[in-house]
């Protein structure tokens, strides 16, 4: 490896790489697609993107793992997910195997940056299409790009597995019938003023409730909950609102069928809250972020796991989901895909 980075102290942020992909949706197909050294995007003034928004991404990992090889985790996933992403912003799907192919490109061609193997760091990959050609009447664009680029990454909060402190946010993130379950970028400027209001406060992230009742849990701004019971088991919220996470899949199977633990995937109240004993966010950038405490309102819940550490269980999750990350442990059939 010739590339030096501080590795074990890189915070969540763009570092430029040297190789990105790119492909082009033109006259009804998708280009080829090859990787460029190019990080400008050149489009139209009156592109879909810039005037209505019309945007999706996804986030994955690479990893090193313990004997040496690059892998990358679930794929196949994120090239699904987008696939929803474009269908509900009206626009052209973009292949799933174009997409894993591409995902195999970038990683392999900026190999140098993955970050070495118990580092703490990872490469994360960024795939995106949008909208390029012009409209002005509100409809979706003749024209996409689709590209991807990678950079290395340690955690996605200050002091990595340190236990956070969210709030109950009053802004919504996702409206009940909209796009919360899709990966659009307008779910995310929705979110800018209540994340920077949120860090303005003193917390760590937002918990959005349910935007027409507010009386169900959905998720965060960029991860979704995971809490654990008094008695052991894991419990997950359900709504249409919520972003499906590819972590938060996979750690419900690893609890349910690698660690004999009792599963539920279901509406959550936020007055169930204060009875759980572990909280954690989980996501391709959050791995699990363990939450120590809650602030509703001048109120405060303190998870009985505290400010110190993992509670007991999150930290089970996050050993057994990074050890098949990492490859110390067997993985799951199709989960791990090896890139070199
Ligand atoms: N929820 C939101 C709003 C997100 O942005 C993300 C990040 O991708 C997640 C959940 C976690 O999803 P995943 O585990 O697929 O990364
Ligand atoms: C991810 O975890 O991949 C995300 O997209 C979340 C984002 C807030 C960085």
């Amino acid at each position: 490896m010739s590339v030096q980075l501080d590795w074990s102290n890189l915070g969540f942020g763009y570092i430029k790489t040297p190789y990105r992909y790119v492909a082009h949706f033109k006259d009804g197909k998708w280009s080829q697609g090859e990787l460029t050294t190019d990080d400008k995007v050149v489009i139209n003034e009156c592109a879909g993107v810039l005037q209505y928004a019309q945007t999706a991404f996804e986030g994955l990992k690479a990893y090193t793992t313990e004997d040496g090889r690059i892998v990358t985790f679930r794929p196949d996933l994120n090239a699904e997910r987008m696939e929803q992403s474009a269908a509900r912003l009206e626009m052209p799907v973009f292949p799933k195997e174009q997409f894993l192919k591409a995902v195999d490109m970038v990683v392999a061609a900026n190999s140098e940056y993955v970050p070495p193997y118990g580092s703490g760091a990872t490469l994360y990959i960024r795939p995106y299409m949008f909208g390029s050609s012009p409209v002005i009447g509100v409809k979706p664009a003749q024209e996409y790009e689709f590209r991807m680029f990678c950079t290395p990454v340690g955690p996605y909060f200050k002091g990595g597995a340190k236990p956070i402190i969210i709030r109950v946010s009053d802004f919504d993130r996702a409206a009940p019938n909209g796009t919360g379950h899709i990966k659009a970028g307008l779910n995310y400027a929705m979110s800018l003023h209540a994340i920077v209001d949120a860090h303005a406060q003193g917390f760590d992230e937002n918990m959005y409730l349910d935007a027409a009742m507010r009386t169900y849990v959905e998720e965060t701004g960029g991860a979704n909950f995971i809490f654990v019971t008094k008695d052991g088991k894991v419990v997950t919220p359900k709504s249409h609102s919520i972003l499906p996470s590819i972590t938060r899949r996979s750690l419900c199977y690893v609890a349910e069928h690698i660690l004999g633990m009792t599963v539920e995937h279901r509406p959550v109240r936020f007055d169930e809250v204060k009875d759980f004993a572990e909280c954690g966010l989980c996501g391709t950038a959050a791995v699990i972020s363990p939450v120590g405490k809650i602030y509703d309102h001048g109120r405060e819940i303190d998870l009985p796991s505290g400010m110190d550490e993992m509670g007991p269980v999150t930290k089970k999750l996050y050993d057994t989901l990074t050890g098949i990350q990492m490859g110390r442990l067997p993985a799951p059939e199709g989960w791990i895909r090896i890139i070199k």
